[in-house]
C-alpha cells in the first residue's frame, strides 16, 4: 500500500514513524507547506504540490494529518475523487462534514476511516463499529480529553486553581497555547458527536449538542466535591431517544471507587452500553505522537487488508440531520453561582449552602437541556460553574 501524508506535525510525523514499522506500508509523499525544514530520511517525499499527490496512480491512501477544516475539506474531497482511500485524525473535519464526506466515499467506492479522531491511539471507534455487527448500542459516553483530566486529575489531588495546573499542562505540551477548544468541551464535543453518529446512525449537527467546559471551576468546587466522595471529570455522553439521540457534553461527579474517578492524569476512558453486550470501557492514551500516528496506520492496515467493519462499506446515515433532544434525559447537578444571582429558578433547588462567594447548591433531577440553558443564562454573571451528578 502506498500513502501520502498531508501535514507533517505531531500526528503526521508518528503516522511516518508507525508507516515505517509496517511491512505492508510504503510512504510515497509527504505534503508540507513550501520551505518547510524537515528531517533528512524524508526530504525525497517532500512536495508542497497537492496534484503531485492526487494525480499519482501510484498513491492509493491519502492520510490527512494537518487538521483543520480547509484546505484539509478539499484535499481529502479531491483526493477521494481521485480513487484514493483517506484515513483522518481530523475531528473537527469529520465532525463537521460527516455526509459530504461519506457520500464522496461511496460515489467513488473508496474507503473513509478516521479510528485515531476519538480517543487518538484508543480502539474505540474501531470497536463500536464492530460492535455494531450483531448488537444494538443504546448509548456511549466517557472522558475524551486528556488536557481536561490531566487538569482535574491535578487539582484534585494537589488543590490548586484551574490557572495554575492549565499554565502546567500547557509547559508540559499538555494542553495548547490556545486551550479554549479543550477547557470549553469543544474538543470532546466533536468526539460526542463522531461517537454518536457510529452509534446510532445519526448525522448529529455539532451545533445542536450543548457543551459546558471546566474553565470556571474552582479550587473550592474541589474541595467540596472532595468532601463528599465525589471526583469530577469532564465527560460526553450520547444514548438513543424516542425521535434521535440525547447528546451533550458536561462535568460530571463520580463516585471515587468508580472507573472515571480512577482515570487519572492525561488518559481517557470511554464505554459503550449495548443489548446483549452490556457495557465495555476501553482505557488509555487519547492523544500524542505514537499513539495517534499508530492508529492512522492501523488505519490504513485495515484498508489494505480489507477489514470490514461496516455492512455493505459504508456509514449509515439517516435522510435528514438527527435530532438532538436532552428534555428527557434527567439527573441532578452540583451549581455554583455567585450571591448576585438574580432570576435563578431555585425552585429545582434541593440542597443549598452560601457563603461570600456564592450559593452551593444541589438541584432535584432536571433535564439535562434545562441545566445547560441555566448555565447559558448565567455563565458571565460572576462565577458560575455546573457538574452533572452521576446517580
Ligand atoms: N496531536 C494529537 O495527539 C492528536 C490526537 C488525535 C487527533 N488529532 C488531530 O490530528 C490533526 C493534526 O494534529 P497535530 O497535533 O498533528 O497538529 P500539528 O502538530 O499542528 O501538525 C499539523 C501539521 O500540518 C501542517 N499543515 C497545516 N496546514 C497545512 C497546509 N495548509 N499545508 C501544508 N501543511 C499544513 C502544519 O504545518 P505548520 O506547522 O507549518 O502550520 C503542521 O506541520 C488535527 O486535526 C488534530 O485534531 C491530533
Amino acid at each position: 500500500m502506498n500513502i501520502a501524508i498531508l501535514g507533517l506535525g505531531t500526528v503526521g510525523t508518528g503516522a511516518c514513524e508507525a508507516a515505517a514499522r509496517s511491512e505492508a506500508i510504503k510512504v510515497r509523499w509527504i505534503f508540507v507547506r513550501p520551505g518547510k525544514k524537515v528531517a533528512l530520511e524524508y526530504q525525497d517525499l517532500i512536495t508542497s504540490d497537492i496534484d503531485d499527490i492526487i494525480n499519482d496512480p501510484e498513491v492509493d491512501v491519502v492520510c490527512e494529518c494537518m487538521g483543520g477544516e480547509t484546505p484539509a475539506y478539499e484535499y481529502v474531497m479531491a483526493a477521494m475523487k481521485h480513487g484514493k482511500h483517506v484515513v483522518t485524525p481530523n475531528k473537527g473535519l469529520v465532525s463537521a462534514h460527516y455526509r459530504e464526506l461519506v457520500d464522496c466515499a461511496r460515489e467513488n467506492g473508496v474507503a473513509l476511516r478516521f479510528t485515531s479522531s476519538a480517543g487518538g491511539g484508543i480502539p474505540w471507534l474501531f470497536n463500536l463499529l464492530r460492535t455494531k455487527r450483531c448488537d444494538t448500542i443504546t448509548r456511549v459516553w466517557g472522558i475524551l480529553n486528556g488536557t481536561c483530566n490531566y487538569i482535574l486529575d491535578t487539582m484534585h489531588r494537589e488543590g490548586s486553581d484551574f490557572d495554575q495546573i492549565l499554565k502546567s499542562a500547557q509547559d508540559l505540551g499538555y494542553a495548547e497555547k490556545d486551550p479554549t477548544a479543550d477547557i470549553e468541551g469543544i474538543d470532546t464535543l466533536r468526539k460526542c458527536v463522531i461517537s454518536g453518529d457510529l452509534a446510532f446512525d445519526g448525522d448529529i449537527d455539532p451545533d445542536s449538542v450543548p457543551a459546558f467546559g471546566i474553565s470556571t471551576i474552582t479550587a473550592k468546587d474541589i474541595s467540596w466535591f472532595k468532601a463528599k466522595g465525589y471526583v469530577c471529570r469532564l465527560i460526553m455522553s450520547a444514548s438513543r431517544s424516542e425521535d434521535g439521540v440525547s447528546a451533550y457534553v458536561e462535568p460530571t461527579l463520580f463516585r471515587a471507587d468508580s472507573l472515571e474517578a480512577g482515570t487519572g492524569a492525561n488518559n481517557n476512558l470511554v464505554s459503550l452500553e449495548a443489548e446483549e453486550l452490556g457495557i465495555q470501557s476501553f482505557y488509555g492514551q487519547g492523544a500524542g505522537k505514537a499513539p495517534t500516528g499508530s492508529s492512522v496506520i492501523q488505519d490504513v492496515i485495515d484498508i489494505a487488508t480489507g477489514t470490514e467493519m461496516l455492512p455493505g462499506g459504508y456509514y449509515h446515515l439517516p435522510a435528514g440531520s438527527t435530532p438532538v433532544d436532552n428534555s428527557t434525559c434527567t439527573h441532578r447537578y452540583y451549581i455554583h453561582i455567585s450571591n448576585d444571582c438574580q432570576g435563578f429558578p431555585f425552585q429545582i433547588v434541593a440542597e443549598q449552602e452560601e457563603d461570600k462567594d456564592g450559593f452551593y447548591l444541589i438541584t432535584k433531577p432536571v433535564p439535562v437541556s434545562q441545566a445547560h440553558s441555566i448555565a447559558q443564562e448565567f455563565r458571565s454573571n460572576g462565577s458560575f460553574f455546573m457538574a452533572g451528578i452521576q446517580e
